[in-house]
């Protein structure tokens, strides 16, 4: 390969000369195109850049070898016309891209060309940062943290021009209060510290906005080591958290309206148990009802056997002596004469009527059917006071008002099982009794200040099936359509009160 030549010019090119030159002879092949070129003489970067140019440079040192006839008709071409021709080419082994001029050595129309190459890599990766690279902000920073290069990834995120944040701090990108906290010095102590610094977090636009950032920020040394500066890449992360913000909400809300699905399940399920507790109550209350009224049935069908075996035996014991005295006296009055045996029947026949007539009182007083239920009542207080001793209090604001029939032969029965209670068993001084009208309700109370007892809902089931009077107080007052309350505390008397809706008797038609 022949040498240039040996002036002082030739020496610059040769030795000192940085970019690439070599001297290309080519072989004209007749009709303006050529044959062949081959490299006759290079310099010394030449010489380092045919590493990375090998294709090229075997390419022109072989024409043969790769897209050769292209190359030999720019050649062609730089000869033909003797102008210079400038291309830039980029190095199939490595990541390298040359800025190369061809340009026509000698005389015109000669057979030589110059070939200069100038490495121009940097420069293109500084192209292709600041516009391909719009995603990302690629900042280079002093070690004080001031802003030296500025891409056009950093321009669309932070909205700063580069003239307009060139030597500024990097401490304008953050908030108010991180800067208030030290936060953008402690990133690049972390940094240079550990060797990086990665992290996200709010940054502040040019225009005051904020965005979501992620950033790491990288310190840059030289040979020794020492911190030359830092390198900043940030990214906008504003979409993905917004996309995770909504994601999450959207978590939440489903979340939530699955508790809530549970929550309605539960209130449900324990609105069913409560209505199926309430149902087996009421079941449980109504078979009670119904054992209740059978024992009642059976029991009315019992009292009434009893009644009429004390009638019997009343009709028997007293009103059959009776009348059996009158037959013997009569026939001593048929035999004898006189006017004693005359007096004696008579005594005999008194005494038969007012037993009649007791008796009758007994089984239904007449005084309820003839002259209603104040005096009735009144008349049952007295009867029952005298046996028992009581002190009585009867009271009634009735004046003479009457009711249907049924509900006059109620009162008197809740009253007549009250009192032969207070009888029986609360060994009272003082029992009253009170008839009150309230509009279209009757009240009817009955108290004595006796034993008293526990009230008949703490009393057990077995002890409930022996006793019926309270029973049938209820049942009667719930037929009539009223209610009955009992209070009853031991050692401070009773109190049955009955409240019956009680229209007043329609007045009975003429005769
Ligand atoms: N005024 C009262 N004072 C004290 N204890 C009473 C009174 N009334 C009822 N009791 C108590 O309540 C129980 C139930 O009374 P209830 O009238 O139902 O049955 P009873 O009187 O025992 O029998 P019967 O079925 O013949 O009426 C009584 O046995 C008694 O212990
Ligand atoms: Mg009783």
């Amino acid at each position: 390969m022949a040498q240039l030549d040996g002036t002082a010019v030739d020496r610059l090119v040769r030795e000192h000369m940085a970019e690439g030159f070599c001297l290309l002879r080519v072989t004209p092949d007749g009709h303006g195109g050529l044959l062949d070129a081959q490299v006759v003489a290079s310099n010394r970067a030449f010489g380092q850049l045919a590493r990375q140019v090998e294709p090229a440079a075997r390419r022109l040192g072989h024409v043969t070898v790769g897209d050769a006839a292209s190359w030999l008709a720019t050649l062609a071409m730089v000869v033909r016309t003797g102008r210079p021709w400038r291309t830039e080419q980029r190095s199939r082994r490595e990541y390298r891209w040359f800025d190369v001029l061809a340009f026509p050595c000698g005389a015109p129309g000669g057979d030589q060309v110059g070939l200069l190459f100038d490495d121009v890599t940097q420069r293109k990766l500084d192209e292709l940062m600041s516009l391909s690279v719009r995603e990302y902000a690629i900042v280079l920073l002093d070690e004080a943290g001031c802003v030296r290069t500025w891409n056009t990834g950093a321009e669309r995120i932070n909205g700063y021009s580069a003239a307009g944040i060139l030597g500024h701090h990097f401490e304008v990108f953050y908030g108010a209060g991180d800067r208030a906290a030290g936060v953008p010095a402690q990133v690049l102590a972390t940094a240079a510290r550990q060797g990086e610094f990665i992290g996200e977090g709010w940054r502040v636009r040019h225009d005051g906005s904020r965005f979501w950032a992620s950033v790491v920020v990288t310190p840059l040394r030289d040979a020794d080591g020492r911190l030359q500066g830092f390198c900043k890449v940030t990214r906008d992360l504003s979409e993905r958290r917004r996309a995770e913000e909504a994601l999450r909400a959207e978590v939440r809300e489903r979340t939530r309206a699955e508790e809530q699905l549970q929550h309605l399940n539960r209130t449900l399920e324990a609105e069913v148990l409560a209505r199926t507790g309430d149902l087996r109550r009421a079941n449980a209350e109504l078979a009670g009802a119904r054992d209740r009224l059978q024992a009642l049935s059976a029991r009315l069908v019992r009292a009434q056997e009893d009644e009429r075996g004390r009638i019997a035996r009343e009709l028997h014991d007293d009103l059959g002596q009776l009348l059996t005295g009158l037959r013997l006296q009569v026939d001593g009055l048929a035999q004898h004469g006189g006017t004693r045996p005359v007096a004696d029947c008579v005594q005999l026949v008194d005494r038969a009527i007012e037993h009649t007539r007791r008796l009758a009182l007994n089984l239904r007083p007449a005084v309820l059917d003839d002259l209603g239920l104040e005096p009735a009542l009144e008349w049952m207080l007295d009867q029952q006071a005298r046996p028992a001793g009581w002190e009585t209090t009867f009271a009634s604001d009735l004046r003479g008002q009457r009711f249907a029939p049924d509900l006059e032969t109620t009162c008197f029965r809740i009253a007549q099982e009250a009192l032969t209670n207070a009888a029986r068993h609360a060994g009272a001084k003082h029992v009253s009794l009170s008839l009150r009208l309230r509009g279209e309700r009757l009240r009817l109370e009955i108290s004595d200040d006796g034993a008293g007892f526990d009230p008949p809902g703490q009393a057990s089931v077995q002890e409930r099936g022996r006793h019926f009077g309270l029973v049938s107080l209820r049942e009667r007052a719930r037929l009539a359509g009223g209610s009955l309350s009992i209070d009853s505390v031991r050692g401070s008397g009773t109190r049955i009160v009955a409240d019956f809706p009680a229209p007043p008797r329609e007045p009975a038609p003429p005769t």
